[in-house]
């Protein structure tokens, strides 16, 4: 931990255990305090004593009492006590919560521990070209945005990359279908085809809306259509080979399709360092296949090219990766390991993190495997952080009412439609409160925040690998375990800082006193561990368990503690800082998982 950063409430008590439990001649690995299992006899615990009473030989209790006795030295605690077979209850002193709550206050990003700063790549969102983003890109760009949030909070150099799948027969399936139907078109017709890097503007008739009908109908007429599949394949291979007017084609499709996804990436705020995709590294395959195969890592079997990844020590058979079929055409696997070459030469990452589809898993651990063994992942940590997929009201995978596959501009506009309506019937006061009239634009701007924070706070409280149910009249509910639940709680606490503010009282020095006072300053400084853990977990859903449980104890303390009505302008000023500390760690761990506070809801 860097100097200038202040430890964490839980690092200080630590410390303390650790220093205790050195002074009565103990091994200190176990010196370290939880949370207490029961917050009305202790806020903290440590059950350090119990594991060290067999090695010693000696009743835990016993071990317990000797350390209590140190630790009754510190001012830092109000009581110790030793309970059960051997626990030490530890309260803190109000002296030490006082202090802790006016240090994070005091500390940027509400105290987040900064970590030795790695370079990690990112990768997520992975949208194809001509399709547009869909419910299964969903959770990739929510999680993986998260992700890049909650790690570039800890001070870590996160890149992130979409990785676009601009390549392979898709690519020729949609230019053989376009060559069919406008034939003239100069990219097909060699001596007027364009001279310059790109098309003229304006002289492609198609838009997102074209490509998302011609796609499918493309890859349909392929399947059962042999010839039309011929034809695809020629396309792909010729695009492939460099051919001057499918590349300006292929370009223009890629812009086209990219703008449209870019859209939804900033509907859902996902930001994207690098916008490469699969086509960036196809110049690289050929000089690897050749490589891999002087050095006897890709072998033939059956006509193909494959790296075999096996290992003893497997419980399931492991494939082996196919590096390239015998007509040979650009591959997912061989794309992604040509992809991991090409990062660690242009970025050097000592991570790079996957945020895909856990149905995936295979074939990462066949591509990170192969890249071991071929020495192109030395120094980098490959994961997979995948997900599990969202589902519909039967429990399957999400489909449309007529059963298609589900479009994310229109899921995203079904959870505002329905977040809309909630704000109106609040507005009306139908439910638990009725708030002031909002102007029209502020309403459509608050449906659609309380709309996508809805859907992110459902998405990310899910733990990453399960499944969950899309159910936006449930995602939007201002009751239960919701983001616009958490929102609330954050723009009720602007709404008491702004009317104090009017009545002419200020925050002030922090005194810790009432239990949901103490509760209050424990749960906010949680926050610089919860995210530490977070991260090292890949689990967002830590992030959002915690903001939830900080939203219910400020809930808990704005009723029993008066704020503005407090008994003493010096406890009004204290309650009035706990307001700001418990706003500020809320607002930062909502942005941690992307989710933004509107003014007022
Ligand atoms: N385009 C891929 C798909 O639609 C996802 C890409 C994920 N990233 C990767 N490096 N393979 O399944």
């Amino acid at each position: 931990m860097p100097d200038s950063q202040e430890p964490t409430l839980v690092s200080r008590i630590d410390g303390l255990l650790e220093a205790a439990f050195r002074a009565c001649g103990l091994p200190t690995e176990t010196a370290r305090a939880v949370p207490g299992t029961r917050p009305e006899l202790a806020d903290l615990q440590c059950n350090g004593a119990l594991p060290l009473a067999k090695s010693l030989g000696r009743p835990p209790r016993e071990i317990a009492a000797e350390v209590a006795a140190r630790l009754k030295e510190s001012d830092a605690f109000a009581s110790v006590e030793v309970a059960g077979p051997g626990f030490i209850n530890l309260r803190l002193s109000a002296g030490l919560l006082a202090q802790s709550a006016e240090a994070q206050l005091a500390a940027e990003g509400a105290g987040i521990v900064h970590q030795t700063p790695q370079r990690i790549l990112l990768d997520f969102g992975g949208p194809n070209v001509a399709k547009p983003l869909h419910v299964g890109h969903l959770r990739s760009l929510v999680i993986g945005e998260s992700l890049r949030r909650i790690l570039s909070a800890q001070g870590h150099h996160a890149l992130s990359d979409v990785h676009l799948g601009d390549w392979g027969l898709q690519m020729g399936m949609l230019i053989s279908e376009i060559r069919r139907r406008w034939p003239d078109l100069p990219c097909f017709v060699p001596d007027d085809v364009p001279p310059g890097p790109s098309l003229p503007e304006g002289s492609l008739p198609l838009d997102m809306d074209d490509l998302q009908r011609l796609y499918p109908e493309a890859a349909a007429a392929c399947k059962v259509d042999p010839e039309r599949m011929a034809e695809a394949r020629e396309a792909t291979a010729a695009l492939q080979a460099g051919h001057r007017g499918y590349t300006l084609l292929w370009r223009a499709l890629r812009t086209i399709s990219l703008d449209a996804q870019r859209r939804d990436f900033d509907t859902l705020e996902a930001h994207f360092d690098l916008l490469l995709g699969e086509s960036d590294v196809q110049p690289l395959i050929p000089g690897m296949i050749a490589d891999l195969t002087a050095r006897g890592i890709a072998v033939e079997s059956e006509g193909a090219l494959v790296i075999e990844v096996a290992r003893n020590s497997d419980a399931k058979p492991m494939p082996p990766l196919l590096l390239a079929k015998s007509d040979g055409a650009a591959l997912y696997a061989t794309t992604d390991l040509a992809t991991i070459l090409d990062r660690m030469r242009r970025d050097a990452p000592e991570r790079i993190v996957y945020v895909v589809d856990q149905r995936q898993a295979l074939h990462f651990e066949q591509v990170f495997r192969a890249a071991h063994r071929a020495g192109f992942a030395d120094g980098v940590d490959l994961v997979h952080a995948g997900f599990g997929t969202v589902n519909g009201p039967d429990g399957k995978p999400y489909k449309t009412r007529e059963g298609g596959v589900a479009q994310l501009a229109d899921l995203l506009s079904d959870a505002i439609e329905k977040a809309r309506e909630q704000v109106e019937a609040r507005e009306r006061g139908d439910g638990e409160q009725a708030s002031d009239p909002i102007a029209a634009e502020d309403r459509e701007t608050l449906a659609r925040l309380v709309g996508l924070a809805a859907v992110k706070f459902a998405d990310l409280s899910t733990y990453r690998t399960s499944g969950y149910v899309f159910d936006p009249d449930r995602m939007v509910s201002f009751l239960g375990r919701t983001g616009p639940y958490v929102q609330y709680a954050c723009v009720r606490i602007g709404s008491i800082l702004r009317n104090a503010e009017a009545q002419g009282y200020a925050a002030g020095a922090i005194a810790v006193d009432a239990p949901a006072e103490r509760a209050l300053v424990l749960e906010c400084a949680r926050f610089p561990e919860v995210v530490a853990s977070a991260a090292a977990n890949l689990a967002p859903n830590e992030v959002a368990d915690y903001v939830f449980g900080l939203a219910q104890s400020f809930s808990r303390f704005y009723t029993d503690c008066p704020v503005l009505q407090a008994e003493s302008d010096a406890v009004r000023a204290s309650r009035l800082a706990l307001s700001v500390l418990a706003r500020r760690v809320l607002a930062k761990g909502l942005d941690l998982l992307g989710i933004a506070v509107p003014d007022r809801m």
